[in-house]
């Protein structure tokens, strides 16, 4: 390609990158497949790597990856970054309106701009000619620390403005009915978080590899932000909202409705907002908001009542850091103190043991608190939290509430210290400790607790949704003796079930039937049923895509797991040691006896951009009609694949021409999949294996 159409290529990738990502993370409507991006962005990342110098900061592979800052360098705002006065209830609102009045009567025309107040991190975005150059933390609100590369990381914020257009030219897509006026120079305010159900995943997960979790969104996204590490902060689900210009040149909207419709105009994710009249109007919002705050997909502490004219808003000035033109009017608090009066263990599935708290009960925003989360057991000691502390608990959203730590002012000398149990509350064997990991586990794969929460999650719905199957049956089945690992339900029988309380004829057939049809599950399906640490859904699917079975499964070496996208070392390794463990051997082969053993039919995919038989090993046997010997060899070998002489249990495929020899035999033994030289070519050109 000559210089100029690579050029023109690569900004034609920039272009659909920035755009795609935008309808992807802003908008929540993507246009493209998860495939069709990652080639996109595997391209441009090879053309700058061809060309270093083509690299800029706007482009979209540079919101991963820049090297770690010594530390942070300070920013001067262009303006200063106030905060905000409360108000706690609509008396308070009045009164802040009355001060108002009396300073200037223009307050009462005003109609006002009602935005949810976001628990999250204040950031200032500098755009220069649209591109995004630097962004700081609010620090002191006068000068703040320079988080550039670490905001990079983040979808949502725009690198380019405007983004959303894919071209220069008005497309049905655009965002507006003109090109919005890009100033030379715009500074934006917004607010970084991590919405509730993203919180919720990353712990789901870091539970599942037994790692740390975190203890709520809020510090998790400001520890995020200031990492010196931006590859750190780039595994963090960080999002933001944009909410007030700080600078610009040029003409810049008169209203903060105006200013928010311009920022999302330019591509800037914006809260939802709301414009009233009056002030009567905007406190009968609040109460609406009041009762729909567990809606809203992130923590919210209140509501900013914002005078709209933002002329007016500048008039009334500031008092210390605050300006009279905006207000916070919270909501009621969701943070008690209650007594912790013990601590409980729960076990996991996997035998993680997790500590929550016993409380005293107490109403949390009109909801009853009996138990609340404790994280770890490193948390209780970090936070020196004792059995009798009266302690702090925090509800937000519909998430579990959490314990924040103890007042320990409130101390009578009663509270007791706490001790992690050395061993299962349930089964009462010895815990143990992996290396590098932060939590406790019962390792007694007989343990009833993690059989009935293994069973429990083998049934669910996503998994092998075996559906009549709830925790009631489950645990019966259990104290029955009659399943002792999930291969037991399939080899179930009509009389054990009649012998369970409440079981009659009809309960006991549908029950059965419905064991019956999860045989014809997907392989995805059963694997993310095996309950593996780390191996969810996601996952699964990914595994299910490499490995047409259970068996090859079984057979991967870390590399070849670590070779799939989104596999790590820790899942890699959490795979190869269930497969040898000789407990799960045995399920194994239950499960292929009760003919519980779907084979993927689906696409052989390989790691994007990677040749289409990477990663597989090959042997080749008998006079191929298309091929010579040699032939086949270079044909395999061109294709990412390798070729050995001997079949063993790494070998991927055994291909067979006229005559084969012992190879075939051997192949048969050992259960390698034999192809023909057809289905080598089918593997080739279309990925396609059945
Ligand atoms: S306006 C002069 N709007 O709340 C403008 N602030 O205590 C003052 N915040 O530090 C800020 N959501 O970090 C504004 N929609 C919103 C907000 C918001 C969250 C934060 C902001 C500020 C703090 C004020």
């Amino acid at each position: 390609m000559s210089e100029t159409d690579l050029r023109k290529r690569l900004n034609e990738l920039r272009r659909e990158l920035h755009y795609h990502n935008y309808l992807y993370f802003v908008k929540n409507e993507p246009k493209i497949s998860d495939y069709e991006y990652d080639q996109m962005m595997i391209e441009l990342r090879h053309i700058e790597a061809e060309r270093p110098d083509w690299v800029t900061p706007d482009s979209p592979t540079q919101r991963i990856g820049a090297p770690p800052a010594e530390g942070f360098v300070k920013v001067r705002h262009p303006a200063p970054i106030l905060s905000l006065s409360n108000a706690f209830d609509a008396q308070e609102v009045r009164a802040w309106f009355e001060r108002i009045y009396k300073l200037d009567p223009r307050v009462a025309r005003a109609d006002y701009v009602l935005e949810p107040k976001i628990d999250g991190l204040t950031v200032v975005l500098h755009y220069r000619q649209g591109v995004f150059v630097q962004g700081a933390t609010r620090g002191d609100g006068y000068l703040g620390e320079d988080i550039t590369a670490n905001l990079r990381t983040i979808r949502t914020l725009p690198l380019r403005i405007p983004v959303g257009q894919k071209t220069g030219i008005r497309n049905e897509e655009s965002l507006s009915e003109s090109r919005p006026l890009i100033p030379d120079y715009l500074v934006v305010r917004g607010e970084v978080f991590i919405r509730l159900d993203d919180f919720e995943k990353l712990n789901q997960k870091l539970e599942a590899t037994g790692e740390r979790t975190y203890v709520n969104p809020r510090n998790t996204a400001s520890g995020s932000l200031r990492q010196l590490d931006p590859s750190i902060t780039a595994q963090r689900p960080l999002t933001l909202l944009c909410y007030a210009i700080v600078a610009g040149e040029g003409e810049l909207p008169d209203t903060q409705w105006g200013s928010l419709a311009y920022l999302r105009s330019l591509g800037f994710p914006v809260p939802q907002a709301e414009r009233y009249a009056s002030l009567d109007a905007v406190i009968s919002a609040y109460s609406q908001w009041v009762e729909r705050r567990d809606e809203l997909p992130y923590e919210t502490d209140g509501l900013v009542v914002k005078i709209n004219d933002l002329r007016l808003q500048s008039d009334l000035g500031v008092v210390g850091r605050e300006p009279r033109g905006s207000i916070a009017f919270k909501f009621p608090a969701r943070e008690v103190t209650t007594r912790l009066l013990d601590i409980g263990v729960n076990v996991g599935r996997t035998g993680v043991l997790t500590p929550y708290a016993i409380l005293e009960p107490v109403e949390i925003g009109g909801v009853t608190v009996k138990q609340a989360t404790l994280h770890n057991f490193d948390f209780i000691a970090d936070k020196d939290i004792r059995v009798g502390d009266r302690v702090h608990v925090k509800r937000a959203g519909d998430v579990i509430p959490y314990v924040i730590g103890p007042v320990r002012s409130a101390r009578t000398g009663v509270e007791r210290p706490y001790l992690p149990p050395q061993t299962c509350p349930v089964c009462r064997e010895p815990v143990e400790h992996y290396e590098g990991e932060v939590a406790w586990y019962c390792v007694n794969t007989a343990c009833p607790e993690q059989l009935i929460r293994n069973l429990e999650h083998f049934v669910a719905r996503h998994a092998m949704d075996i559906v009549g199957l709830g925790i009631k049956i489950v645990e019966q089945l259990v104290a029955e003796g009659l399943v002792g690992d999930f291969a037991d339900l399939y080899t179930l029988r009509r009389a054990d079930l009649l012998k369970l309380e409440g079981f009659a004829d009809k309960k006991a057939d549908n029950l059965l039937a419905a064991i019956q049809e999860s045989k014809s599950h997907s392989l995805a399906r059963l694997i993310t049923a095996l309950g593996i640490r780390g191996v969810g859904e996601v996952v699964a699917a990914d595994l299910a895509r490499f490995f047409p079975d259970l068996d090859t499964l079984a057979k991967a070496t870390m590399e070849d797991l670590e070779r799939i996208e989104g596999i790590g070392p820790n899942i890699a390794q959490a795979i190869v040691d269930w497969f040898n463990r000789p407990a799960n051997v045995r399920v194994l082969g239950k499960l292929r006896a009760a003919g519980v053993w779907p084979r993927e039919k689906i696409a052989l995919e390989k790691p994007a951009g990677a040749l289409p038989l990477a990663g597989l090993t090959f042997v080749v046997t008998g006079t191929l009609a298309g091929f010579t010997r040699e032939g086949v060899k270079q044909f395999i070998q061109e294709h990412g694949g390798k070729v050995t002489d001997s079949v063993s249990s790494k070998t991927d495929f055994v291909v067979v021409g006229e005559n084969p020899g012992s190879k075939l035999t051997k192949a048969q033994e050992l259960g390698v999949q034999v192809i023909g030289e057809d289905r080598l070519r089918r593997l080739v050109e279309s990925g396609e294996i059945g």
